[in-house]
């Protein structure tokens, strides 16, 4: 038996007790005749003690040639600690070592493991097994598995079927481009590994499966950030004989079960706003409505009085910052250069100053008298001491300028309090999104979204105003999930191949299977997808999913601890039947 005893494990009434621990050195502290040795393992850590007095010479020998990150098995007796530490659950007693037994040793580790580490992001990937024994990240990692529990739980007693699909598939349109497979059987086919296992959960409906659920790994080929990984985990969903209503209600449940059970914070319900309020009130489709700062549009105000940078522009929208009157010079134009970055893009930012004198200053004076920017601020609900900040231009790119000033100034004003959480549901998206470089709609979400009934006249005349049976369950700026009511007949599911430019043979060859399913009694269907990763961050008050990963890639796409992607060898490449230029 390697243990006794766990090294968090231990507390006062074990005293007088022989244990025996297995674990990590941590920290040494070594005075000649007495030696402190702090053991870790994944469930805490124990003060081991070593002395002249009560040790043996040889055990105190070999105690003074430990390193740090040595594995190692000790047994000893449990007393009571001359110094007690309160930080620490095992901090009333110590270990004083009878017996030792040195399991592995180790090479002094690249940075401390500490939770509070030297080591720099890099070089922490690079040893991410070394990383994972710090506690913020161990911690991170359970917390995940709870949260993955409560998950598996809650939609199992919901009555929901976890089914596993396949990785090996076809490509499955959800916007990115697709990781793919060479076939060694197949010379010169490709299996794509899954964007998501959007068919293969529809074709469950089909087969009769109603509640289907997956904690799933799916694929996509895009540009990374903070909240996105190459490869990453979804909490899958799909229902048959649902409507929107359905969908939401459950999902709802859902969060909020994960927020009591979890966060103890309990919600109501969900408030819910249609895309189109959503890019008007908070140029976002996933608004953080955790602070105010909503848009107000200032055209009627603000055009038709001589300041042409305005009058000629489709929108002249504001936000009132709160309690930022007092910014100095320099701080309005750190921000005027911000917004002017290529990243943003804007041409400039207008800047009102509403003093706590109720008096009102601005960068367009000339233009406009107190009385108007009077106006203006009790138009944008601005009290004394805020700034009002306006933006102007082509109305998509000027919310999204705008919004991304918004969220920029509330992590400045520490507006984003991560012990709050605000869920909200976002609805009737557009189904069809104008893409410029391919100069064609493109599905909004995905091509097996169904369109509202009432707007599927419009197909023909103005398709980017139709709108979808789509929504995303938001929280604190984030898309958590999305999903949609389904085609679920072949001639609306061809007609809408045929909108998005497909021809009849390109659907048939990639989505016949679908569509053929399709007619033998596809029962009316919808679902859902919560970004795992994601809510796992969020939850946890955080968003860079990469923490919440045993084993990410950085923002190359590279797991730079395997050395991945890596070349292949040439007889490897001629099995797999392809040729790579030297
Ligand atoms: P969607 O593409 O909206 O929908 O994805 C669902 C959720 O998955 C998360 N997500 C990601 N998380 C981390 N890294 C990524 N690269 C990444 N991409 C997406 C987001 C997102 O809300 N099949 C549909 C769902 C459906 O219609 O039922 C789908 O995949 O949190």
């Amino acid at each position: 038996m390697y243990r006794s005893h766990t090294c968090g494990e231990l507390r006062d009434a074990h005293i007088g007790e022989e244990v025996t621990l297995a674990g990590w050195v941590q920290k040494i502290r070594n005075k000649g005749f007495m030696i402190w040795v702090d053991l870790r393992d994944r469930y805490g850590l124990t003060q081991l003690i070593f002395d002249e007095e009560r040790t043996s010479k040889e055990i105190l020998e070999k105690a003074s040639q430990l390193g740090r990150e040595f594995v190692i098995q000790i047994k000893g007796t449990v007393i009571e600690r001359q110094s007690k530490n309160p930080q620490l659950p095992t901090g009333d007693i110590e270990i004083l070592v009878s017996e030792f037994n040195l399991l592995n040793p180790s090479l002094t580790p690249p940075f401390t493991i500490e939770n509070d580490t030297d080591g720099g992001e890099e070089l922490r990937m690079k040893y991410r097994y070394l990383d994972i024994r710090r506690n913020p990240v161990r911690e991170n990692l359970m917390f995940r598995h709870q949260v993955g529990m409560k998950v598996r739980n809650y939609l199992s007693n919901q009555g929901f079927i976890e089914i596993e699909t396949p990785y090996l598939i076809k490509s499955t349109p959800e916007g990115a481009r697709d990781f793919v497979v060479p076939s060694r059987m197949n010379a010169g086919q490709f299996y794509a590994l899954p964007q998501s296992p959007q068919t293969f959960k529809q074709l469950l409906m089909v087969g009769g499966m109603d509640k289907y659920f997956q904690i799933v790994k799916c694929f996509r080929d895009e540009d990374l950030r903070a909240d996105r990984q190459p490869e990453f985990t979804q909490i899958d969903c799909e229902m048959a004989f649902v409507e929107q209503e359905d969908i939401l209600n459950v999902f709802e449940g859902l969060t909020r079960h994960l927020l009591k059970e979890i966060k103890n914070v309990e919600i109501g319900n969900f408030p819910r706003m249609t895309y189109a309020e959503a890019m008007k009130t908070y140029g976002n489709d996933k608004p953080d409505i955790r602070f105010g700062m909503k848009f107000t549009e200032l055209n009627k105000l603000a055009q038709g009085k001589g300041f042409t940078v305005f009058d000629e522009q489709e929108l002249v929208v504001g936000i009132a910052v709160p309690g930022a009157a007092t910014y100095t010079r320099k701080e309005i134009d750190f921000l005027v250069n911000w917004v002017k970055r290529p990243q943003i893009g804007a041409k400039g930012l207008i800047w009102v100053k509403y003093a706590e004198d109720g008096s009102l200053k601005s960068s367009v004076d000339k233009f406009y008298s107190e009385e108007d920017l009077a106006n203006w601020a009790k138009e944008t609900g601005a009290n004394p001491g805020d700034l009002i900040l306006v933006m102007t231009g082509d109305a998509a790119k000027t919310r999204t300028q705008l919004s991304a000033l918004r969220m920029h100034l509330a992590n400045k004003l520490e507006l984003r309090d991560p012990k709050e959480f605000a869920p909200l549901w976002v609805v009737d998206f557009p189904l069809l999104e104008w893409d410029e470089e391919s100069k064609r709609f493109h599905a909004m979400h995905h091509p097996f979204t169904s369109p509202k009934p009432e707007d599927i006249k419009l197909l023909e005349t103005d398709p980017g105003a139709v709108r979808a049976n789509a929504y995303d369950l938001v929280m604190n700026g984030n898309e958590i999930g999305g999903g949609s009511i389904r085609i679920h007949d072949k001639q609306t599911q061809s007609k809408m191949f045929d909108y998005l430019g497909f021809t009849p043979e390109q659907a048939q060859a990639q989505f016949g299977f679908l569509m053929n399913a399709f007619e033998f009694g596809a029962p009316p269907h919808g679902g859902i997808a919560f970004g795992f990763d994601r809510l796992v961050a969020i939850l946890s008050g955080q968003e860079t999913i990469r923490d919440f990963i045993a084993f990410p890639k950085n923002n190359s796409g590279r797991d730079v601890m395997i050395d991945a992607p890596a070349k292949l060898d040439l007889e490897q490449l001629g099995e797999l039947h392809l040729e790579v230029k030297p």
